[in-house]
């Protein structure tokens, strides 16, 4: 693996009435990125939060934001997001016909721009755009809601891209999204994810997002040592 794996809790599955403890929590737990999904009750079927609430959240933790926006022509919130604190921007390649240009409108705010692939879109749809992302986002469920199953195809979109990415000496980072906890870790991170977004099995976890996080980078620590090895 190039780069040292990124842990992203996705405050989706967080209690919302106590969101400031929550990501304490998972932040001493040694996360590294907080992953926030942006919905509009029309590219999904669902809703969540918009600027204001990530402005809110920007106090409570010095990690970087990972502003996931499954709205349609996500273009148009990009500045208020910008504004609002976010670090780190995807959007969907089905949600936007000038993907090129909002790719250059993030970049062109100072944050990451990265680009979020549906699990029934085949990655050729990524081909014009891979060398000017910093990040693509691998959804391994149907975006939407937390807590589904692992969509297993995500792996070989993963390994693909992967290949494409060091053929090619692209820059851009692989994010997972969706299903991912600490039984299938390995084998993500085996396919070649390096920022792995995770929400249901850190805020809804039987111990604490603490220590759910900590397990996390551990086995992400001691696959590296593995491949260390090699
Ligand atoms: C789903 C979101 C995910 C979600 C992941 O549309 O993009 O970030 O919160 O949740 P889990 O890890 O529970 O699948
Ligand atoms: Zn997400």
């Amino acid at each position: 693996m190039a780069s040292s794996v990124i842990i992203a809790p996705s405050i989706l599955s967080a209690d919302f009435a106590h969101l400031a403890k929550e990501i304490e929590s998972a932040e001493k737990g040694g996360a590294d990125l907080v992953h926030l999904d942006i919905m509009d009750g029309h590219f999904v079927p669902n809703i969540t939060i918009g600027p204001p609430v990530v402005a809110s959240i920007r106090k409570i933790t010095r990690l970087p934001l990972d502003a996931h926006l499954m709205i349609e022509d996500p273009a148009r919130y990009v500045e208020d997001l910008v504004k609002a604190g976010v670090n780190w921007i995807s959007v969907h390649v089905e949600a936007d016909v000038h993907l090129n240009r909002t790719i250059q409108h993030i970049r062109s705010q100072g944050v990451r721009a990265g680009v979020a692939i549906n699990p029934a879109t085949p990655i050729g749809a990524l081909e014009e755009v891979m060398p000017d992302v910093d990040y693509i986002l691998v959804m391994s469920v149907n975006p939407g809601f937390g807590g589904q199953k692992f969509i297993p195809s995500a792996l070989h979109k993963i390994r693909k891209l992967r290949e494409k990415i060091t053929s090619n000496n692209y820059r851009a980072r692989l994010e997972i999204d969706g299903g991912v906890d600490a039984g299938n870790l390995r084998e993500v991170l085996d396919a070649g994810a390096d920022v792995i977004v995770a929400g249901s099995a850190i805020f809804k976890s039987k111990t604490s997002p603490f220590d759910a996080v900590r397990e996390m980078k551990e086995i992400a620590a001691r696959q590296a040592g593995r491949l260390d090895r090699v």
